[in-house]
């Protein structure tokens, strides 16, 4: 007994033996003599071929009748076939039904529309598009474990659950234990946190950086990979309520090393994508986007472009591009601007750096000139924003100014301060969306097309 996945990658050991294989049926042609089916067992993004025949089985006409979707079992021969389209076929001896799939079988052999497998997120993942969607999304995540460990980044576990709203966007979905309908108030009419399982206002994290940057004090490079939740209320094909980053910190490095690490970890992730999903990136370029391949080589042979926040204004306010949202300097950048200057104006990542400090977060380091932090973001084409990153502001006093200056708690961030306090260096870091480059990857272009079970604003299907 046989997985697809041993025979397509050690054909010559099983090339006419006899072998097992037990799968579901995506495909099922029956001639007068013989019968084809296209077999997938999961294991691999390709289907084989099962060829059955009317003088060897019994219950040939049983065999005619199984639907697309039906799971089998097939004893048959390997057999070569060096003229045909696949490489090589099993002529079956024995096939059997293991479980039936009735009529009303939502996923038929024929392209269904991606709103329509939406959905249906429980069985959309036995197509081709999803088979190979959630396949590259997979080797992505192991790409990315497999670059840190070999630089020797260690993988720290921030915290699902926390006190701390690391954005200062205030989205966080509230993690209580408290009866909404008899919720306890204090004297002074606020909500009485102190009956809560923690006994204080904990929610979902936005993001690992505060934690990860007290690893990174301790350990130097270090990189969280977990799931980050956000009550945005954003309602379009890029953003989703739960999903998950990657957060590299590092200790004694500034800007230019960070967006160095980003560089480098993109081409690395790009380039064992396409290495080892040579098939489904193929799909992709036929049936997504024809132009995927291209763009992804072309990526790994050019040094990114990069640009200042202010550079960035002045190239959107002199293009002619008609665009909904306006450009001005203080503004933050929107989706259209970022997917301009990455498509039409680079036609390729772009990092734009040094952003004024009243649309970034309070952690940022304060530049010279008072008004911009060492900020970087990466937009890529397609996409827009894929990863958002800073160097860290390390000194004591210019951090407490500006988190005086917003209003955020000292006393509850004391910790943090701590880091600062005791040995602080400078330190950076970055977060890259983990949907969004699986998106950029595979040429998706809808976020809930690259997460198996979605999260958005009015959507959480079971
Ligand atoms: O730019 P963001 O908000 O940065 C941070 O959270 C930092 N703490 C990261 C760090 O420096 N360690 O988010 C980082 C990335 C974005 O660039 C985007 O790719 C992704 O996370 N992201 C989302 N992806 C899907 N849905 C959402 N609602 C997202 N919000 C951010
Ligand atoms: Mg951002």
């Amino acid at each position: 007994k046989i997985v697809v996945r041993q025979l397509i990658n050690n054909f010559n050991k099983y090339k006419n033996k006899e072998v097992q294989i037990s799968g579901w049926i995506r495909n099922n042609r029956d001639q007068k003599e013989f019968g084809f089916i296209a077999l997938n067992d999961g294991t691999h993004f390709n289907t084989i071929q099962i060829v059955y025949e009317k003088k060897k089985l019994y219950n040939f006409e049983e065999i005619a009748k199984f639907r697309a979707g039906s799971a089998i079992t097939v004893n048959g021969i390997v057999i070569e076939t060096p003229s045909a389209k696949q490489p090589f076929e099993i002529k079956a001896n024995k096939l059997i039904l293991e479980g039936d799939c009735p009529e009303d079988y939502p996923i038929q052999p024929k392209r269904h529309s991606r709103e329509f497998l939406r959905e249906m997120a429980h069985l959309r993942s036995r197509t081709n598009l999803f088979t190979a969607v959630f396949r590259v999304r997979s080797l992505v995540a192991y790409a990315i474990h497999k670059f840190f460990e070999e630089r020797g980044f260690m993988y720290v576990h921030t915290p699902i659950i926390t006190a701390n709203d690391a954005e200062g966007a205030g989205e966080m979905f509230r993690v209580t234990t408290l009866d909404l309908k008899n919720i306890p108030i204090t004297k002074e009419g606020a909500v009485d946190y102190s009956q809560d399982f923690f006994g204080k206002s904990t929610n979902l994290t936005v993001s690992g950086q505060l934690e990860a940057e007290s690893f990174a004090l301790a350990f130097r490079n270090v990189y969280t990979f977990g799931p980050t939740f956000r009550a945005e209320n954003s309602n379009t094909a890029r953003h989703a309520a739960e999903f998950w980053m990657i957060e590299p910190e590092m200790a004694f490095a500034d800007l230019k090393d960070n967006m160095m690490l980003a560089e480098e970890m993109m081409k690395y992730i790009i380039k064992y994508v396409l290495e080892n999903a040579a098939e489904e990136m193929e799909f992709f370029n036929k049936f997504v986007d024809r132009e995927l391949k291209n763009r992804l080589e072309n990526i790994m042979n050019s040094k990114f472009a990069q640009i200042t926040y202010t550079e960035a204004i002045k190239l959107l306010k002199e293009s002619k591009e008609p665009f909904e949202y306006p450009v001005e300097w203080g503004n933050d950048l929107q989706t259209e601007h970022e997917r301009y200057l990455s498509e039409k104006v680079f036609k390729k990542p772009v990092f734009v750096i040094d952003y004024p400090k009243e649309i970034k977060a309070f952690y940022m380091r304060l530049n010279e000139d008072n008004k911009t932090v060492a900020a970087m973001d990466l937009l890529v084409p397609g996409v827009g924003e894929i990863i958002g990153g800073s160097q860290r502001e390390e000194r004591l006093n210019i951090l407490e100014k500006r988190m005086e200056e917003i209003g955020i708690n000292k006393k509850e961030m004391s910790w943090y301060l701590d880091l600062r306090k005791y040995g602080g260096v400078k330190h950076s870091g970055y977060g890259l969306g983990f949907e969004r480059a699986v998106m950029y990857i595979t040429g998706m272009n809808n976020i809930r097309d690259v997460i198996p079970f979605p999260r958005t604003v009015h959507s959480c299907e079971f």
